[in-house]
């Protein structure tokens, strides 16, 4: 019998990659970057299965581009802002995610951030390098304390609880908001369960763990940027648009709040010419969360195994919805 045909559209780990390649006749786009969204109008026709990354736009088009057949959507991540679920669900073609395999680096990740924010880690390698650092001083480079400090996570799901997991450690106060927290969830994760207001209002440090959708599209704009302390640090490991770029670089600026640290950024990769890396106060860095030789194994094994039951017709491992 004939292997099924798939697209993968990236080079994932050898993890995923060899078992896609068992068990299907795989079509493997071998650049570095993505393909233009033309391209993959054209290399999907006829394929069974997509295995696809968070760069890739998969709409209806695309669907109907890749033909009735179409099987399964297997995305390697957890997040799947990039594909139109409803499209898919219209279609009756199931889509994979890699949820949980990921959580604890993404939270390692957010940790770092908040560290590297408070402590001014980039900036102080910076001063080296600027050939700056003549003497030890009273006065440079002061960060914010994180012990005991009040940390503020929006989105309390998988992610944001292992990230309240690392607080805890740092005797920080934890205050949550998501839609359907109550407080005994809340209370059971270490946190206490709060009005997205009274989070931004107390918090010194905020970090963003939502999906990115319609309702959380600038879900930071400038009205709640504006609720924060002067001194709060931003974080955020969830999807550039979840937060207003414009309004927090306003922010930013106007010492509104105190600064950021970002994974993830709108239009990702972020402009050289982003008015956010003049800014000192601003540590960025290009959407790594997950990136851990470990979990990257992980996630390529799952999407596999979501690709290769989709195209034999099987309930995926992993659906989303
Ligand atoms: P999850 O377990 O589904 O958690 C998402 C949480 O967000 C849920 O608690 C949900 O609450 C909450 N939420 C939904 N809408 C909200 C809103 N309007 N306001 C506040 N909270 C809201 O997902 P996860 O596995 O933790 O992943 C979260 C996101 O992180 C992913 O969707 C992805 O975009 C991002 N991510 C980024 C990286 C990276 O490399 N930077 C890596 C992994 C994931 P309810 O249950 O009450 O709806
Ligand atoms: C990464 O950003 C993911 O959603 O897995």
């Amino acid at each position: 019998m004939s292997k099924p045909k798939v697209f993968v559209s990236r080079i994932i780990p050898d993890a995923g990659l060899d078992r896609v390649k068992e068990a299907c006749a795989a079509d493997i786009w071998q650049e570095r970057l993505p393909s233009s969204y033309d391209v993959l109008l054209e290399r999907v026709q006829g394929v069974e299965g997509i295995l696809s990354v968070l760069t890739e736009r998969i709409d209806a088009k695309l669907m109907d581009a890749a033909g009735p057949q179409l099987k399964v959507i297997s995305q390697m991540a957890v997040g799947y802002d990039n594909i139109d679920i409803a499209a898919a669900k219209e279609r009756g073609i199931p889509v994979g995610n890699t949820p949980g395999v990921l959580t604890e680096a993404t939270a390692d990740l957010a940790f770092t951030l908040l560290l590297a924010g408070a402590r001014r880690i980039v900036e102080g390698s910076n001063y080296i390098r600027e050939g700056k650092w003549e003497t030890w001083e009273p006065k440079t480079l002061l960060g914010a304390d994180v012990t005991g400090a009040t940390l503020g996570i929006i989105g309390f799901g998988r992610i944001g609880k292992a990230f309240a997991k690392r607080a805890a450690g740092f005797d920080m106060r934890i205050l949550a908001y998501s839609p359907s927290l109550t407080a005994e969830d809340a209370k059971q994760a270490g946190a206490k369960a709060v009005d997205m207001e009274t989070l931004l209002r107390e918090s010194d440090f905020v970090s963003i763990h939502t999906p990115l959708n319609a309702k959380t599209r600038h879900l930071m704009n400038k009205e709640r940027l504006a609720l924060m302390k002067p001194t709060a640090l931003l974080i955020n490991t969830a999807r550039g648009g979840v937060v207003d770029q414009k309004a927090l670089y306003e922010a930013l600026k106007n010492g509104e709040i105190g600064g950021a640290a970002l994974d993830v950024t709108d239009p990702e990769p972020l402009p050289l010419d982003s008015p956010l890396l003049g800014l000192p106060n601003v540590t960025i860095v290009p959407h790594i969360g997950s990136a851990t030789i470990q979990t990257r194994d992980r996630m390529a094994s799952m999407a596999a195994a979501n690709l290769i039951a989709g195209v034999r017709g099987e309930p995926l491992p992993n659906a989303v919805g």
